[in-house]
């Protein structure tokens, strides 16, 4: 995609297009700025933030697409209370989204299974520690059985992990663009009724 800076968006609609395509490309590419975003759910004590992998963007659909181990603390606070919020920058495109919407955890159901069969050994290392995430340890430890530190789960020894790994799915209801350049900065906002685009602005930045 070219840069932003060199082709204005003119158009709302290619702007939502364009922000939905960063989405989708950036889940696709460990290198893209767009690969991982700042998830913010609220906790008993406020706004929780923390970065994860963008898993799927479905601009059909609305929705984002992360994994997590079902016992850290995100999960319990999402199943507390479904908003979220997603955070993107790519310095090198000047582009800032901010997404809002309702998450919905997964771990039993074929969603789920679907997900899990996509990731690879290596990955599902992330699901295995013993302790849940965040337990507090008397020494700096991964919390991963003996020899995971340095070496890939066998199939067999992944499988152990398939109880933690949680999807949540992100169905988005606002999603709000920003981009800056020299010329004057620009912003818009777009509203989802479902998976339908209700409402589309541009906004002063
Ligand atoms: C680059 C990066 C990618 C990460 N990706 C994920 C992820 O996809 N899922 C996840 O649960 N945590 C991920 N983490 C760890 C989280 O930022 C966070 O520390 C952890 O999930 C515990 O958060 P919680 O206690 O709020 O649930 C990532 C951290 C970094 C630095």
């Amino acid at each position: 995609m070219q840069s932003p800076e060199t082709t204005p968006p003119l158009s709302l609609t290619d702007v939502e297009r364009q922000a939905w395509t960063l989405l989708v490309d950036g889940s696709r590419n460990p290198k893209d700025a767009f690969y991982t975003g700042t998830l913010g759910t609220l906790s008993p004590e406020g706004p929780s933030l923390r970065t994860v992998v963008l898993r799927e963007a479905d601009p059909r659909q609305r929705a984002t697409v992360c994994y997590s181990d079902v016992r850290a603390a995100k999960v319990a606070e999402l199943l507390a209370n479904p908003a979220v919020s997603w955070q993107f920058w790519d310095d090198g495109r000047k582009v800032q989204l901010r997404l809002t919407g309702r998450a919905t955890v997964h771990t039993g159901d074929t969603l789920a299974d679907g997900h899990w069969q996509a990731t690879s050994p290596s990955n599902r290392r992330s699901y295995l520690a013993g302790p849940a995430p965040g337990t507090a340890q008397p020494f700096p430890t991964s919390g991963l059985p003996d020899g995971l530190d340095t070496r890939e789960p066998t199939e067999a020894e992944s499988a152990a992990g398939r109880p933690h790994f949680a999807v949540i799915v992100t169905q988005v209801e606002r999603l709000e663009w920003l981009w800056l350049a020299r010329g004057g900065h620009r912003r818009a906002a777009f509203r989802y009724a479902g998976t339908q685009l209700a409402e589309a602005t541009w906004l002063v930045p």
